[in-house]
């Protein structure tokens, strides 16, 4: 009898992990490796948020709580999609996990069946696909393009979708590229799903709080009120409030899917950490002043590592509306030769060679489900930045 099970033959380990514990070994061997892997914000969680924290330590607050969340964060999560998304939800329909990551897993477990299909736009989180073959289902990618700017367009949605398909996922501004739908791009996504009644929407909104420039964020809730009762929305406090090892991550949407959740969360984890969770209250209710000004150093940021990489020849990267990701074209460089002698036959090459001939740590594209590409991680010091983008260059320059 094989001791493993079937399940974990269907997924692969994350590939941005695999790369970062990578760089870690190899910088702990005295490599001067420069890691633009890990997809989290290098500031420090604010201060208000670790003082709450603390403060619950200090009044006890350090046992069980209900599987799905304190009723003070649900109502904080509550507050957060009225104020920020025009969303009006109760606490019963809200759910909070050990991370975003948990409580997409959770729908998915609670709600796919063998056979079951999930449509994701590619490039996708990583994450997506693995969680949809986890829970028995079969995720269906569909290929955006560099020219629509790494967003689907209703035509290909419609094509997508088939009687056997439960949930569509949306995630703008998106891990790996930084698009962000805008809302008449959205609408018309929203649109095509209104002429398919059983499907049913995940919206991961985790980079909503950064965006750029005049890119506006919306949601497929907001901007078609008539999926409110076929839509999980989904959201954390991971990125926004730089509080990723905390592990929170919430979502609103219909009481029975929520309840059903629950019941996968209360046979797993029993419930999120208590004292993240208190954290989390102060997260969303506290002040919210420091969004813009860290939003405003990742646009610098964005803005430095796009004009370095846009020297380069045969590398295009598109302007991100969002997030901290760039995720460059390495289409002119295919078929070249690295100065160390490895043929540059895909993108996974092209990001292993990077990491052994120049210290630098990317992910390739294909772990995203569209190839020939990289994604950068600009959550990183301006001079770490410019340095990387300079041996990228180097890099590039010894092709042949
Ligand atoms: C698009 C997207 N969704 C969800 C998550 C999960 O975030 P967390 O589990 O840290 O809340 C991530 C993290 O990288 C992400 O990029």
């Amino acid at each position: 009898m094989q001791f493993l099970s079937d399940s974990l033959a269907r997924v692969k380990p994350s590939p941005s992990i695999a790369i970062t514990t990578l760089a870690g070994e190899l910088r702990a061997a005295g490599r001067d490796v420069i890691g633009l892997s890990a997809g989290e914000p290098d500031f420090d969680t604010p201060d208000n948020i670790k003082e709450a924290a603390i403060r619950a330590i200090q009044a006890g607050k350090t046992k069980y709580t209900a599987p799905d969340g304190i009723a003070e964060l649900k109502q904080a999560v509550c507050d957060k999609f009225s104020r920020d998304n025009g969303l009006e939800y109760t606490p019963a329909q809200v759910s909070v996990g050990t991370g975003g990551k948990q409580i997409l897993y959770n729908a998915l477990m609670a709600t796919l069946n063998p056979g079951d299909e999930v449509v994701i736009p590619a490039p996708y989180w990583v994450s997506y696909p693995d969680m949809v073959r986890l829970a028995g289902g079969t995720p269906v990618c569909v290929e955006s393009t560099l020219e629509t700017g790494f967003k689907i367009t209703p035509e290909q949605l419609e094509a997508a979708l088939s009687p056997k398909t439960k949930w569509f996922i949306f995630n703008s501004p998106s891990n790996p590229t930084g698009a962000g739908y805008h809302a008449q791009e959205l609408k018309a996504l929203t649109d095509v799903l209104l002429r398919h009644p059983h499907v049913w929407v995940m919206s991961d909104d985790m980079y909503e709080h950064l965006v750029f420039d005049d890119f506006t964020f919306c949601t497929p809730a907001q901007i078609e009120p008539q999926l409110y009762d076929r839509t999980l929305t989904c959201n954390g406090v991971s990125k926004a409030y730089a509080m990723t090892g905390w592990r929170i991550g919430y979502a609103a949407g219909p009481k029975p899917l929520i309840d059903a959740m629950r019941k996968i969360q209360s046979q797993s984890t029993s419930n999120p950490c208590t004292i993240s969770q208190w954290a989390a209250v102060e997260a969303l209710n506290g002040t919210q002043d420091y969004l813009l000004p860290n939003t405003a150093v990742f646009r610098r940021r964005r803005d430095l590592v796009i004009s370095l990489l846009s020297t380069i020849d045969g590398v295009a990267c598109p302007v991100p509306d969002g997030a901290f990701y760039v995720y460059p074209s390495i289409a002119g460089l295919i078929g070249r030769t690295s100065a160390g002698g490895v043929a540059i036959t895909d993108d996974e090459a092209f990001a292993k060679a990077l990491l052994e001939e120049a210290d630098v740590a990317v992910v390739h594209g294909a772990a995203y489900g569209l190839s020939p590409n990289f994604r950068i991680s600009y959550a990183a010091s301006d001079e770490i930045l410019t340095e990387a983008c300079r041996r990228i260059q180097a890099f590039c320059a010894a092709l042949r």
